[in-house]
């Protein structure tokens, strides 16, 4: 469904986000009608340049991210008349008024920061003082959203000092992948889940996201983060939350949130013992040059003690999840790049079956976010043929692409979803601030022992399972991960 012709600023038009997924995204929706031609698309960045270097740029952006099917000329062309340029100071007050000009504070007008977080302050203040920061006005934000609970609050009270709670985006692309948001659609929109959605069914759940790419250019950022605070304080914790949250009582902005707000408030403190945290030694059987180098020469410090792996164990103090625990792990430099969660049903009460000792297998409902989006359901059977009754576990396989068709093969990408909720005012896919706190509430101690310990990341190979002591945290439960494989 289209949208109202609206105003959409990006700040940090010429970095790398706003090439690989900001512009693309915005182009592919343009191509499905969902952008009309009077809306405007203003880059703005620090660079001096006209606005047709900004469309080359653009043009470039769309050839090397877009399908090759969706790269019409004509409609490259009439997307690249939507755009516009403005060379800007955040911090100063160059190009501010050339900006306030080009914006049209009576429709829809967003400002996407696609920069650093010490600039968001810069920009809202000005936003606000050269009169953008209109009641129609939004803004978005990107992570890292601080790196501890001070500087969430120092950031959120910044923020909040131009704009209301309800003008405030902020993005955990995570939320905007279609699977993650099937997880609501499975749990709500299904009676066969939900009465067996609690501790009493459900024997653990397992939470990975595993990547195959290591810190590559980003290393002086990476290392200052590592993998707890760029993936588990952020898409992890969102991921845990749709998993164990209850029903909303609508699926609505505040709704949802103060549902997911309520899992990670519940969640309790994660021990050291059950924290395994690794960082990837270089690559001993690739080719690839890039793929050769180890964490610490990735990110040129030999005495990082940052991880790049992190498995652990964490436990929700409320009584739907009493007794379940919730197993989370995720590293780059795996063997494989799956991103996945796996519930696993405890066992029947009674058996009938003689021999089910030795063949009986959990049902375990794997939900795969990415690569191949799809569920599976392992269920038992009777094994064919005249053998007895023999039991065999078979999976109930759906992949959402083969089952929807086209449309499924046609999913958008998170960002472009995301940007379009930002225009049509919807929240319910982004974090709100009381949420992004209480998870820096959560993982702050954590790292602070880390901190005080000194404690050193356990080496594992690039390409592998990640460290062997992650295996011991399942193994002494007596449960086992689910292989790394696409
Ligand atoms: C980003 C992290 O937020 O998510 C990266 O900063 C990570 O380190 C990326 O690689 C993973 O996203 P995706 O969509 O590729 O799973």
């Amino acid at each position: 469904i289209p949208v109202d012709p609206f105003d959409l600023v990006v700040f940090g038009a010429t970095g790398d986000l706003a090439n690989r997924k900001i512009l693309p995204g915005l182009y592919r929706r343009f191509f499905a009608g969902q952008i009309p031609e009077k809306s405007k698309i203003i880059g703005a960045a620090r660079s001096e340049m006209d606005i047709e270097a900004f469309r080359a740029q653009a043009r470039a952006a769309i050839t090397d991210h877009v399908g090759k099917a969706k790269q019409v000329p004509a409609q490259i062309e009439a997307f690249l008349r939507v755009l516009d340029y403005v060379a800007i100071d955040a911090q100063g007050d160059a190009g501010w008024d050339e900006l306030a000009a080009k914006v049209d504070c009576a429709r829809v007008n967003a400002f996407y920061f696609s920069v650093a977080p010490a600039l968001f302050g810069p920009l809202a203040e000005r936003l606000h003082r050269y009169q953008m920061a209109g009641p129609e006005a939004r803004i978005v934000v990107e992570k890292p959203f601080g790196r501890d609970l001070a500087t969430a609050r120092a950031l959120n009270a910044t923020l909040a000092a131009h704009f209301d709670e309800h003008q405030i985006y902020r993005i955990d692309h995570y939320l905007g992948k279609e699977t993650v948001q099937n997880l609501m659609a499975v749990r709500f929109a299904n009676i066969l889940f939900e009465p067996l959605w609690n501790a009493q069914y459900v024997d653990h759940v397992q939470i990975t996201v595993a990547e195959t790419v290591g810190v590559g250019g980003r290393g002086s950022y990476y290392d200052k983060s590592g993998a707890m605070r760029d993936m588990v304080q952020n898409h992890m914790m969102q991921l845990l939350c749709l998993i164990a949250m209850e029903p909303p009582y609508h699926f609505d902005p505040d709704a949802v949130r103060d549902e997911k707000l309520k899992v990670i408030r519940a969640l309790q403190p994660v021990q050291p013992a059950d924290i395994v945290r690794g960082q990837y030694l270089a690559h001993r059987h690739c080719a690839d040059e890039g793929a050769l180098r180890g964490y610490l020469e990735d990110v040129e410090n030999p005495n990082s003690r940052t991880e790049s792996y992190i498995a652990l164990k964490c436990h929700i103090a409320n009584w739907r999840w009493q007794g379940t625990p919730f197993y989370l792990r995720t590293g780059k430099r795996l063997r494989a790049r799956t991103s996945e969660i796996a519930i696993t049903f405890r066992q029947p009460p009674h058996s009938i079956f003689d021999e089910t000792d030795a063949s009986w297998r959990e049902n375990v409902l794997v939900i795969r976010l990415q690569p191949n989006e799809g569920m599976n359901l392992k269920v038992m059977i009777k094994e064919p043929g005249p053998g007895g009754m023999r039991l065999v576990q078979v999976p109930l396989d759906m992949s959402f692409a083969e089952a929807l068709g086209e449309d499924g093969a046609d999913i958008p990408d998170a960002y472009e979803r995301l940007i379009m909720d930002v225009i049509r005012g919807n929240q319910t896919l982004f974090m709100r601030g009381d949420e992004v706190e209480a998870a820096w509430a959560w993982t702050d101690p954590v790292i602070a022992g880390w901190d005080e310990r000194g404690e050193r990341p356990q080496p594992y190979d690039s390409g592998s399972s990640g460290p062997e002591d992650a295996l011991m945290l399942m193994h002494r439960d007596g449960r086992r991960w689910r292989e790394i494989r696409e």
